[in-house]
């Protein structure tokens, strides 16, 4: 019995680490194979054992049975809002205010972060265990969503004691966003599609339908994570900054967004700041709706204090908002390049998030007859990153009777051809594959940017290469000369050379975009990286099967199978592509005319790459800051703790404690010297 209940406990102890480095530091040491077997091993033991099952172990994330209804949870200290900027002026004012409230006021900070679009929750901990979660409420009086909380695995059901860290108070409430990314959000509406459910209107509405669940077993099948962002009450450590209680709040093991959490001294810097994160907020995973700004030290937030909703000392500056109400001029369609016949927009033209919007997705028949979306309705548009605009609704409203209904023609609006609709599909599509709309949009997806890259090879001229019959299939491009390009219209010679030589330079490519560029349905920049990092060559893509192709699990001792991020219907789609004759013939031109695909293979792999390296005591040649870049550089890791995954310690001078837990779990110790020429550095 001794044995089981060391093995539950030395499993627990791993998951657990394993659970932080995936969900809390998004730095995964292990694969998420061996992640699966640890928590199946610890699963059947757990079953043969129940007695053993404690409410701490990550087993228990799985939800528990229904509730009648939620109770009620007060807050200690009330869950406030935050006042609202939009402008720059509104930032400065805020400054303003906060110096003219501190008079003679000593040197303070701002810390900036992002504001995730999500619902707030407070997590108490109690002697580091999770006690309760809670909604925000009213401010005063939340929900109790213990439960559900206890699902999301970037909350830790324990705090961490690290060797860094502050000791983990009796009480905290720590008190953060819970989100839902926003590829998980749109897997889970096709889903409920499927499953003829509404679809949530946006991540947010799909986090707090997730997280309001009296059945937490559902909300442990929702993606829901977690950024915390400050506290309510503490006993215990004290902190002079917001930046040092962040920090601590990361070193006990809870989620804080630190890549986006920045100090700033001048108000310019914050606004700078402000626009920077509203300039990149596409590339989060997951909805940013503005910045927050903060007094960085907490002894002026709390001279500072605060008004009846809202802190003094805090600002949310709000992005530019994403949808806007405008008029749809006309409905027509368009044809892509897989012969699909999109309906679209066109709008009187709007600004949105700082862009004139003309033109608006209806995506298809379906789309346009459940909105009910018609030729001169008023409608809200939303536009989000670098997809295209779409319809939210239409402002019914605003109705006048003149509004016309629009049905998809029946034949290819640019051929002529039939169209047809797949059983299952709600897509139409051109039946004919020379349908000069399919052609010109599969060149200009060729010569994109992150494609085959030809540098002046705008629309117009494809247009017109296309029309005049002097290109009809992607390697015909490797065929023109200076001579037919001047017969276009407004090609002067100079840049009829310049394009010539864009093309002859885009021969030498890499396998990822040359795959890219085929245009293989269901195969985008990721994807094709993908097949390129695992085949290396183009004859072992044109070769693969599905079997080699779609990602499978294996289960017990059998190895996985396939690339992972393939699946079935991706793997499909590439098969298929290489068995279309034609396909072949054009890439076999393609590659006759000087097209060189090759597979970028990483250089000389370091000894170092692949290893996680912890320090201790401090190093002669270079501070620590360097090191982790050095180390990243060759391809390991630096981590901050030593465990029984560390591949190395180095021991610098006056090492601390890590030096006996590395004697204990038998990690190697490295002197200076000897890591420096393990990184290749002596
Ligand atoms: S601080 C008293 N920081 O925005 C200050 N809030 O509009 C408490 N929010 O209820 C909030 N990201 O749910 C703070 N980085 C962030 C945030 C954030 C999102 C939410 C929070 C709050 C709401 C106020």
């Amino acid at each position: 019995m001794q044995k089981i209940i060391e093995d539950i406990e030395d499993l627990k102890e791993k998951i657990l680490y394993h659970n932080h480095r995936y969900y809390v530091l998004d730095d995964p040491e292990i694969s998420d194979a061996e992640y699966d077997r640890f928590f199946k091993r610890l699963l059947n033991l757990e079953r043969q054992h129940p007695g053993l099952v404690t409410p701490d172990s990550p087993t228990q994330r799985v939800g528990t049975k229904p509730l009648e209804a939620f109770s009620e949870v007060k807050h200690r200290v009330p869950m406030l809002s935050l006042e609202n900027g939009f402008s720059d002026k509104d930032i400065t004012d805020f400054d303003k205010r906060i110096k003219k409230l501190l008079g003679d006021a000593p040197d303070f900070q701002y810390t900036v972060e992002p504001k995730m679009d999500g619902v707030a929750v407070e997590l108490v901990y109690e002697n580091g265990s999770l006690s309760v979660a809670s909604t925000r409420g009213d401010g005063y009086v939340g929900e109790d969503i213990t439960s559900n909380a206890k699902t999301i695995l970037s909350v830790p059901l324990t705090l961490t004691q690290s060797e860094e860290g502050k000791p983990i108070p009796a009480l905290l409430e720590a008190r953060g966003e819970v989100y839902m990314e926003t590829e998980a959000f749109e897997a889970l509406n096709i889903k409920r599609l499927d499953n003829n459910l509404p679809p949530f209107a946006n991540p947010r509405n799909a986090a707090a339908g997730s997280l309001r669940q009296l059945d937490s077993r559902v909300t442990a099948k929702r993606p829901l994570n977690m950024f915390c962002y400050g506290i309510g009450e503490i006993s215990g450590p004290g902190f002079d900054t917001q930046y040092e209680m962040m920090l601590s709040l990361q070193q006990w093991g809870l989620r804080v967004n630190r890549p986006h959490l920045k100090i700033c001294r001048m108000i310019t810097e914050v606004a700078d700041y402000c626009h920077h994160l509203e300039d990149i907020r596409n590339q989060f995973l997951f909805e940013i709706d503005g910045a927050v700004i903060k007094v960085n030290q907490l002894k002026l937030q709390a001279l500072l204090g605060q008004k009846s909703r809202s802190p003094r000392w805090a600002l949310a500056f709000k992005f530019k908002p994403t949808q806007e109400t405008t008029r749809i001029i006309k409905i027509d369609v368009q044809v892509g390049r897989t012969g699909a016949l999109t309906p679209v927009a066109h709008l009187e033209p709007v600004q949105i998030g700082g862009v004139l919007v003309k033109r608006a997705t209806l995506h298809n028949q379906e789309e346009i007859s459940k909105k009910d979306i018609r030729e001169l309705d008023t409608v809200i548009i939303q536009r989000a990153g670098d997809v295209i605009p779409e319809v939210v609704k239409v402002v019914k409203s605003k109705r006048t009777g003149r509004e016309n209904k629009y049905v998809m023609p029946a034949r290819c609006p640019v051929c002529g051809a039939e169209v047809i609709k797949k059983a299952g599909e709600v897509i139409i599509r051109c039946t004919n594959p020379n349908c000069s709309a399919q052609i010109k949009e599969s060149l200009k997806h060729f010569v994109s940017k992150g494609a085959m890259n030809i540098d002046g090879l705008g629309d117009k001229i494809i247009a017109q290469l296309r029309d005049r019959g002097m290109v009809r299939e992607e390697a015909d491009l490797y065929d023109l000369e200076v001579e037919d390009l001047v017969k276009l219209d407004k090609i002067k010679e100079k840049s009829a050379k310049n394009l010539i030589q864009a093309i002859e330079k885009s021969k030498k490519t890499t396998l990822a975009k040359f795959i890219y560029a085929l245009g293989i349905r269901h195969v985008g920049e990721h994807i094709a990286q993908l097949l390129a990092n695992r085949f290396k060559r183009l004859e072992e893509i044109q070769n693969a099967t599905i079997d080699d192709l779609a990602y499978r699990k294996g289960n017990g001792d059998a190895p996985d199978t396939g690339v992972k991020g393939i699946g079935e219907e991706i793997a499909q789609s590439v098969v298929a592509y290489f068995e279309d004759e034609s396909n072949m013939k054009n890439i076999r031109r393609l590659i006759e005319a000087g097209v060189h695909p090759e597979a970028v293979l990483p250089a000389i792999p370091s000894p170092a790459a692949g290893k996680a390296f912890v320090i201790t005591g401090s190093l002669r040649s270079m501070p620590r800051s360097e090191v982790k870049d050095l180390i990243q550089k060759k391809g390991g890791r630096l981590a901050s703790s030593v465990s029984a995954s560390t591949d190395y310690l180095v021991a610098g001078k006056s090492p601390g404690s890590k030096f006996k837990k590395a004697e204990d779990l038998s990690v190697p110790v490295l002197n200076e010297d000897e890591f420096l020429s393990l990184l290749g550095r002596k």
